[in-house]
């Protein structure tokens, strides 16, 4: 099965393993990526015979966010845009979701991974929250799961400087399950995705509800506003500035704008 050649997915032994394959341009989100992540992941919560998704990338780059030009050429303009239904899939959805990231996961591959249920990620792997860098705003209920999940401090560090960080700092702040090398990557979140397939499914999915069932509104809420914020900031000077230079490869000038 194969949703698009940039999203190939196929089903083996209860798991749909789901790989975002679009190495030229480092695995960037494109409109139709995400409308097919949205699908594999609908496809998951109506298909029985899928226990459990496994989300992977490519060796040197998991995803580098959203396509840059796309936010540029085709903004998100409301609920029905394809990352809206992706975020809103991957918030909702029942079935338990293994990410193994290697390499870069930036932007959304980073936040997309806080809702995940168990992410493994390769020793080499790398995280970057760049939003505030880029003229925007955290997105996919960042702003409310990260202090959540290490504290005020902590958060604004990564959400307000941008800055990249290793696998190991990403174990220690509770956003990476466990760090592996990275040749042992796919084999051990392979091995945990057959484990969790043969525990009883109807068991794992009302856990797995469960964990979340606390934050669910709050979460809706936070999201619905965030995404309100970011298509407000996509428009704004300061993102404009930004998207173009990294198009240009060249350093963005902010001092222009108060
Ligand atoms: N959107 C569109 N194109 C992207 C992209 C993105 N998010 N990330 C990378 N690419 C493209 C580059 O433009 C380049 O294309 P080209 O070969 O046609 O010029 C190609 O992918 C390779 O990227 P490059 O920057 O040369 O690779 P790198 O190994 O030096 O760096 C990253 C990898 C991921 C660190 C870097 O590409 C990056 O920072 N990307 C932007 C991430 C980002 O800001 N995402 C949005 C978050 S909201």
């Amino acid at each position: 099965m194969s949703l698009s050649e940039l999203i190939l997915a196929d089903l083996q032994d209860g798991i749909l393993t789901v790989k975002i394959n679009r190495p030229e341009k480092k695995n960037a989100l494109t409109t139709a990526m995400y409308s097919a992540l949205a699908d594999a992941l609908q496809r998951a919560d109506e298909d029985p015979a899928i226990r459990v998704v496994l989300l992977t990338g490519c060796d040197d780059c998991f995803t580098s966010g959203n396509d840059i030009a796309d936010f540029i050429n085709f903004p998100p303009t409301g609920p029905d845009s394809p990352v809206l239904r992706f975020l809103n899939a991957i918030t909702c959805a029942a079935t338990p979701i293994i990410a193994a990231v290697s390499g870069s996961a930036v932007g959304v591959g980073t936040t997309l991974l806080l809702h995940c249920d168990l992410v493994y990620a390769a020793d080499t792997a790398s995280f970057q929250m760049p939003f505030v860098s880029l003229g925007l705003c955290p997105e996919a209920g960042s702003t409310l799961l990260m202090p959540q999940l290490m504290g005020h401090q902590r958060a604004s560090e990564l959400l307000l400087l941008g800055e990249s960080f290793s696998a190991l700092r990403a174990e220690q702040l509770g956003i990476v399950t466990a760090v592996v090398p990275q040749q042992m990557l796919l084999q051990t979140a392979r091995s945990k995705a057959l484990k969790l397939a043969a525990q009883p499914a109807a068991a794992v999915r009302l856990t797995k509800s469960l964990l979340k069932r606390g934050n669910t509104g709050q979460l809706r809420e936070t999201t619905m506003f965030e995404i309100s914020c970011f298509l407000e900031r996509l428009s704004s000077p300061e993102a404009k500035e930004a998207l173009q230079s990294f198009m240009e490869r060249r350093t963005p000038d902010f001092s222009k704008f108060d």
